[in-house]
């Protein structure tokens, strides 16, 4: 099986980074294929709202020039997908809006791409303002018809510099529960039948 993991954060060696590493180790060991894919700090545009995408229904955004599409086609080959970002103003980064807006606007007019993944979001953060994080990133997750693993808090972490976060063992402790909460449901999801995808609205 494997997990993609999406750092929305410019500052690349960051915070960010060292949650979603700390997710993805228990996957690692317990054999999964880790993907890792930085997006924060790249040139990726919001969505242009063109509706191409549903004329083209090629599984890609027509706008190719950014880091968009090569983002999107690890996460059309992954079972599992950790969207990772800081809190800026109380909300995910420009980048990690954008890729959001582009996915789940591209999923759905090719026939609910992401339907059935399991979907995990996590979130750097200094103060405060990281449970709306959490929430904007769970917003595609829920209207992509992806299931959700819980953990044993909010999967935030804190801390301001770069590496701080390493300090907070609360916070590492819980990413360490989703990566096996992630295992456990994509296990789960291996043997059981197809999702009964539905349709959101007619393409
Ligand atoms: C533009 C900007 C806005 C921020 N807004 C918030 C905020 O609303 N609340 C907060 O607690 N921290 C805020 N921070 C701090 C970051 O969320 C925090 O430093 C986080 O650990 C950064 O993660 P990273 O190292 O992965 O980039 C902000 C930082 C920046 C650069």
């Amino acid at each position: 099986m494997k997990v993609v993991a999406i750092n929305g954060s410019p500052r690349k060696d960051g915070n960010t980074r060292l949650l979603l590493e700390a997710a993805l180790k228990p996957l690692a060991e317990a054999g999964w294929e880790t993907r890792y894919v930085q997006i924060g700090g790249k040139n990726i545009h919001g969505c242009r709202a063109c509706f191409k995408c549903w004329e083209t229904q090629d599984k890609r955004c027509v706008f190719g020039k950014d880091a968009f599409n090569e983002a999107f086609a690890q996460v059309l080959e992954a079972d599992a997908v950790i969207l990772g970002s800081p809190t800026y103003f109380a909300d995910v980064t420009a980048e990690m809006k954008a890729f959001m807006d582009r996915a789940g606007f591209v999923a759905m007019a090719n026939g609910c791409l992401l339907a059935g993944k399991i979907g995990a979001a996590v979130v750097a953060v200094r103060r405060g303002g990281a449970t709306h994080v959490f929430d904007t990133m769970n917003h595609l997750f829920q209207i992509s018809q992806m299931v959700l693993p819980g953990s044993t808090y909010w999967n935030m972490g804190y801390g301001l510099e770069p590496g701080k976060v390493a300090g907070d063992a609360e916070a590492l402790n819980n990413m360490e529960q989703l990566g096996q909460a992630i295992d456990w449901l994509g296990k789960a999801i291996k043997n059981a039948p197809p999702y009964p995808v539905r349709k959101s609205r007619e393409g």
